[in-house]
């Protein structure tokens, strides 16, 4: 298996094959992590974190991949760089790939990390679009094949707004591991119809299924993987909440869905999540609309079913092995 060079803007560019690849790898890293194994193997190398959208887990496991791997890593938050305002993105991308050898980029449009990747000559990886969020998938199908032993026939129920980033790029990574994918939710928040295509003509190929429904109760039932994301996603204006709120209530993920699913069933989030009062933005909506929990209750969220700690811990395992695979020069 070769990735070098390659770049990582979505799972829709990589094979079943390649993916599994990447989990083996992902999966060394963390037993040499937890076994305090030096990997310092791209010793003199340097990458560059663009991020034009916060980030806690995925800008901390980029630079703590990097410098487990000996590498210099630069941190250049919103705002704080010239991208966008006053110079193009191709010309940021050349002059980064002449000082950097490899780039990170969290931000909006797909086609931003693309003309990066485009022109950029050093691997570029998506660390967040408003499309996909593909690093974020290698750490979730790593969970669930830690708590199953394995992906192919598992059923990983969405619930939520199922055409945002974590949603679309769940349902290409169960495609492609044919696992069966359920996106239940408000057809008003349903994917867009030409990606679901690509899946499903994905999961012809793979033995995957591919599901959209509104109905919790047929989503859930036999379900292995209950998985939610946020209502309103970042660089969406805070005037969409009052309506994501009204559409998105009744796909909340509770007691009673985690009840009608397998009784082995796990719940995952990809993180930040409101299950609580303790943050700005849930003390305000509950303020407002005096929700106290939103996309998930706090009693499922700290449930034993609830394994989104791990998951948030393999986003370091995960992304070591991308960055790892894609920038390494001997291929031993
Ligand atoms: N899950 C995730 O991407 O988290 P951050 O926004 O903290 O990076
Ligand atoms: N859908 C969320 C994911 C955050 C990791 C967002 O884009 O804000």
């Amino acid at each position: 298996m070769d990735l070098r060079k390659r770049n990582f803007l979505t799972l829709l560019d990589y094979t079943p094959e390649e993916i599994r690849y990447l989990l083996d790898l992902s999966k060394d890293f963390k037993n040499k992590k937890h076994n305090s194994i030096e990997h310092r193997y791209l010793k003199g190398k340097n990458i560059v974190l663009l991020f034009e959208k916060t980030s806690t887990r995925t800008r901390c496991a980029f630079e703590v991949a990097g410098l487990d791997l000996g590498m210099g890593v630069t941190y250049l938050d919103p705002g704080s760089s010239q991208m966008g305002k006053k110079e193009s993105i191709e010309d940021t991308a050349k002059v980064l790939g002449r000082m950097y050898d490899g780039i990170e980029y969290r931000g909006y449009d797909q086609k931003i990390v693309e003309t990066l990747a485009e022109h950029a000559g050093v691997p570029v990886w998506n660390g967040l679009t408003t499309d996909f969020h593909p690093t974020q998938m290698l750490a979730d199908v790593m969970t669930v094949e830690e708590n199953f032993g394995h992906l192919d026939g598992i059923k990983l129920v969405f619930f939520g707004d199922a055409r945002n980033n974590v949603a679309n790029s769940l349902m290409v990574v169960c495609a492609k591991m044919g696992m069966h994918f359920v996106s239940c939710g408000p057809k008003d928040l349903w994917p867009d119809s030409t990606l679901v295509e690509k899946c499903r003509n994905i999961a012809e190929e793979t033995g995957a299924t591919i599901e959209m429904t509104e109905d919790v109760l047929k989503a859930s039932e036999n379900a292995d993987v209950i998985y939610t994301d946020v209502w309103v996603s970042m660089g969406e204006p805070d005037e969409v909440w009052n309506e994501r709120i009204k559409l998105l209530s009744p796909y909340q993920v509770n007691k009673k869905i985690m009840d009608n699913a397998n009784e082995n069933a796990i719940f995952l989030h990809c993180l930040p999540s409101f299950h609580d009062l303790n943050t700005t933005i849930g003390k305000d909506i509950y303020e407002k609309y005096g929700l106290k929990e939103m996309e998930v209750t706090d009693e499922v969220f700290t449930s034993d079913k609830s394994k989104v700690f791990d998951e948030a811990e393999n986003r370091l395992h995960t992304i070591k092995a991308v960055v790892y695979a894609t920038m390494r020069e001997d291929n031993e």
